[in-house]
């Protein structure tokens, strides 16, 4: 009977895929995106099931059930499935990890059934500690990652329902019991793992040309492009800034026609290390230059025309090169230099683009090379 139990313990847990040392997990929400950054040393199996849901896309159209703000913010939590046979499915109790950070603001941990006074058997339900809750530490939850961009999107995560959303007839019922009794509750619409590398193929007036994306290079800045690619923000987007005299500079865009959609992509993304210098070819996202370092990157980006290393003081962080066709963008019109004006263009849209400079080129569409 022993070596049976023995023999299913190895077959239950040779199920588990080994997952990357590190690598990050975007979460589009309804209030936002944020970025999880896991790190196996901290919690080698939470971190390798975390990838295995993940990649099955369990965390797909999950809502924050149980959200608490009062009387201090503690935490958010989900990880029940809409639909009751696959959270069934996943009902599979992962090895204890021992603590190896504390339970601070921005860490994630698994949540679990207290056993005594030691938490245990972790599935797929998961918090974000929305306060320290170091004091979580001595009861085994051991954080599995931090969040490390978008905090402050799921600090709005609606909490009105407290403890209220009932976790049995979530399993039993699936999303409908929620969305009758809880409508206004937040939910993950997508959790993907971000990818390292990956080629963007851009269809433009002056021809095709592609961006080869190496994220060890700047991850926010290489995340951000590809939620930017997916949501298929640079379609019809002008090159609205193309600068070739005195000497060949740059050419940017990352505008949208429609300035609704513009406002909604305005939020920043963290600063990235400079690894790579602004050499020919290479993409970078464009910002504002407040005292000496660059600031409100969001949307726009630029392509170096030419070597600029006097760009990498500012912390302009390459992410990307053209790796194919980098001559289709010479030949985007320039002879407008600098002359369209970027305020108008965010609040007015492509209309005023059409109106006063005409003869721009524009990008068609942009897709993600498998
Ligand atoms: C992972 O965590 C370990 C232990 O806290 C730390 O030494 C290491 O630098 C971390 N790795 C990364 C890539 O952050
Ligand atoms: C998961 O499985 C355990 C053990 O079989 C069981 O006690 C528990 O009720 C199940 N949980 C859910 C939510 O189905
Ligand atoms: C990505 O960049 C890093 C650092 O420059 C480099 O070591 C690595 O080989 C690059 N990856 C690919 C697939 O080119
Ligand atoms: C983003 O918002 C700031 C502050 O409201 C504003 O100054 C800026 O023009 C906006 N940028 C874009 C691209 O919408």
């Amino acid at each position: 009977m022993k070596s049976t139990l023995c023999l299913l313990f190895v077959l239950i847990v040779s199920v588990f895929a080994t997952a990357p040392e590190t690598f990050d997990v975007v979460f589009q929400t309804s209030q936002g995106d944020f970025v999880l950054s896991l790190n196996r040393t901290w919690s080698p199996n939470g971190v390798d099931h975390l990838f295995d849901l993940v990649t099955a896309q369990y965390y797909d159209i999950n809502y924050f059930f149980r959200v608490i703000q009062s009387p201090t913010p503690f935490v958010a939590q989900w990880g029940i499935n809409g639909n009751p046979s696959v959270s069934q499915k996943w009902n599979i109790t992962i090895p204890d990890d021992p603590v190896v950070v504390s339970n601070t603001v921005g860490t994630v941990a698994y949540a679990a059934e207290m056993n005594g006074n030691t938490a245990c058997c972790r599935t797929t339900q998961l918090f974000i500690n929305y306060g320290d809750n170091s004091f979580l530490d001595k009861s085994g939850f051991a954080p599995i990652g931090v969040i490390t961009q978008g905090f402050s999107n799921t600090m709005k995560f609606f909490s009105g329902y407290g403890e209220n959303p009932d976790q049995t007839l979530i399993y039993e019922q699936g999303n409908s019991y929620l969305e009758a009794n809880f409508p206004k509750l937040d939910y993950i619409s997508t959790a993907r793992i971000s990818p390292d590398f990956f080629i963007v193929t851009f269809q433009s007036s002056a021809g095709p040309f592609d961006i080869t994306v190496n994220r060890t290079w700047a991850p926010n800045s290489a995340d951000r492009f590809y939620e930017l690619i997916q949501a298929g923000y640079y379609d019809s987007n002008y090159v609205y800034k193309v600068i070739d005299t005195p000497i060949p500079f740059i050419a940017q865009w990352g505008i949208n026609g429609d300035p609704k959609i513009t406002a909604q992509w305005n939020t920043s993304i963290e600063n990235d290390p400079l690894v790579v210098s602004n050499t020919i070819a290479t993409v970078a996202f464009a910002g504002d230059i407040v005292n000496n370092k660059v600031i409100n990157r969001n949307t726009q980006i630029f392509i170096n025309y030419r070597s600029n290393p006097q760009l990498d003081q500012y912390g302009y962080a390459p992410f990307g090169f053209i790796s194919y066709a980098l001559t289709n963008t010479y030949s985007f019109y320039n002879q407008y230099g600098n002359s369209p004006s970027e305020q108008l263009y965010i609040q007015y849209g492509n209309e005023f683009i059409e109106e006063n400079y005409p003869k721009l080129d524009y990008i068609k569409g942009a897709a993600i090379q498998n």
